[in-house]
């Protein structure tokens, strides 16, 4: 999949409201590591299908390799099942939005179920600059960019 290309706003694949998976393949597998290829070389820590072109519910995200520790997520078909009233500011950049940044105000815990590469359900719990990723990467699905939100104080 070194095929792959980040798309930018305008191109209309970021505004798409994105197909859920449902074939579950090496083809799928073979598409979340080419997006994770992508994601390190652009450089990021998160990117959704449409980000490539891909009009499919789908994300990857590795919250701390920035960090030094590597730590590769997929998400497919995820579902935002609880989230804290408590709310986090962060200031988010897009991949496919350069040298912009646009401080959102989500919130600050939120709970996901997915499915994995296997199409086995997954749930778990995220805080921190993981929670925003995630709501980042999820509304990407929704064709919702993080420059839609008011920025927040
Ligand atoms: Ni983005």
């Amino acid at each position: 999949m070194t095929d792959l290309q980040l798309r930018f706003v305008p191109d209309p694949v970021l505004r798409a409201v994105c197909a859920p998976v449902t074939v579950f393949d090496a083809k799928l597998a073979a598409l979340a590591k080419g997006m994770l290829d992508v994601m390190y070389a652009a450089p990021g820590r998160g990117l959704a299908a449409p980000q490539v072109g891909i009009a499919e519910r789908i994300f990857v995200m590795d919250a701390t390799w920035k960090e030094g520790t590597t730590d590769p997520h997929v998400f497919v078909n995820p579902e935002m099942v609880a989230c804290s009233d408590q709310v986090a500011v962060l200031s988010e950049g897009c991949l496919s939005i350069p040298d912009q940044t646009s401080r959102v105000a989500r919130p600050a815990q939120v709970t996901l179920r997915w499915h994995d590469l296997n199409g086995t359900p997954q749930a778990g719990t995220f805080i921190g600059f993981a929670a925003a990723c995630v709501q980042h990467e999820r509304d990407h699905l929704d064709g919702i960019l993080c420059t839609d939100y008011p920025e927040a104080p």
